[in-house]
């Protein structure tokens, strides 16, 4: 099994006893494939890294409803996995509450992680779009037990088949990033494609904002992408990754923007933490007011999305 930490290229063996490539990747597990029991990665009580446990904890059950029973082969680490682990996690402030139950009953145990990428084991009766055999990519649901684990239950509503050009370590770092900017821009906002509007994305530098850069420059076309960062680095990057304008959230972004003397601004998008957020928002709540529409990714809620009156 293989992960890939954020966005970076960093790639780590999860078990390094064991050596393999992503073009021979066999069953790691196979001497325990006829066990009840499983290899999974998790916490029993949240807190530092030194939490994170290998543990052996019993197989996924019979997927129900639109559940399918996948083999993992390979994972990301994505921010909220480590926020999850820390038990800092607060986007979604009854997580905790929801996900109880993990670390309270048998095994007592909740297993970390978020995206992966796998093979297709067996499928619930209502399952539509995928068979086993099929190599898919996953998001995990955030009231079920993670992905750091040999196999894990994934609702197909949450799966795409994997792309071919990606390999498994590609595609497990792509679809929470991918599938919250795409519902951010294309549900929330309904930006259509080619549309003739701008866009602002704070944090253009970050896992989400870059996705979001991509898709609204290289997929929906629009001609003004403005992301916000603050170094160098990052001001570069999200350059590549399709802004037509960078400004620094660190400075004036209201006086930038005015700056740029572009046509007004159509759409704005925020992936940063709410802590983040709240320290860039407040000198741009009077930017946002001629903004027609306007979508955040940090709460799952109604109040992502708004209309400017
Ligand atoms: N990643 C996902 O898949 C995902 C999915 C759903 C929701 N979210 C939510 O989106 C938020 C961001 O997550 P992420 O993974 O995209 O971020 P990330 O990769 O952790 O973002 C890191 C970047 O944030 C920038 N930043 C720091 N302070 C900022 C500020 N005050 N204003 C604007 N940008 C600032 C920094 O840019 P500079 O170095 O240039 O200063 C830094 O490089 C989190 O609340 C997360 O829960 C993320």
């Amino acid at each position: 099994m293989w992960m890939r930490t954020g966005q970076s290229r960093t790639l780590k063996a999860l078990d390094t006893s064991v050596s393999h490539t992503n073009s021979h990747m066999t069953n790691l597990f196979s001497h325990v494939k006829m066990s009840s029991e499983m290899k999974a990665i998790g916490v029993a009580q949240y807190g530092a890294v030194d939490n994170l446990e290998s543990k052996r904890i019993p197989r996924p059950s019979k997927p129900t409803g639109r559940q399918m029973r996948v083999q993992t082969k390979a994972i990301s680490i994505n921010p909220i996995d480590i926020k999850v682990r820390q038990g800092t996690y607060d986007d979604a402030p009854d997580y905790y509450d929801r996900v109880r139950a993990l670390t309270q009953e048998d095994p007592k145990f909740h297993v970390i992680g978020y995206d992966g990428a796998g093979i297709v084991l067996e499928v619930g009766p209502d399952v539509k779009h995928f068979q086993p055999g099929e190599e898919i990519y996953y998001l995990g649901n955030p009231v079920m037990q993670g992905c750091y684990a040999e196999e894990v239950l994934v609702d197909e509503r949450h799966a795409g088949h994997k792309p071919r050009r990606l390999d498994f370590v590609e595609s497990a770092a792509m679809p929470l990033t991918y599938g919250t900017a795409f519902e951010s821009l294309v549900d929330r906002l309904g930006i259509q494609k080619g549309e003739r509007a701008g866009i602002l994305i704070i944090n253009g530098g970050g896992g989400l904002g870059s996705i979001a850069s991509q898709i609204a420059r290289h997929y929906l076309n629009l001609p003004v992408v403005i992301t916000t960062a603050s170094r160098p680095e990052t001001k570069a990057f999200s350059q590549d990754m399709g802004a037509t304008h960078v400004v620094n959230h660190r400075e004036d972004i209201v006086k930038q923007i005015r700056d740029l003397q572009l046509p007004p601004m159509c759409h704005s998008s925020t992936p940063t933490s709410r802590r983040e957020r709240s320290s860039t928002s407040s000198p741009l709540r009077k930017f946002w007011l001629p903004l027609a529409r306007f979508a955040a990714s940090c709460r799952p809620s109604s109040t992502c999305t708004g209309r400017s009156s």
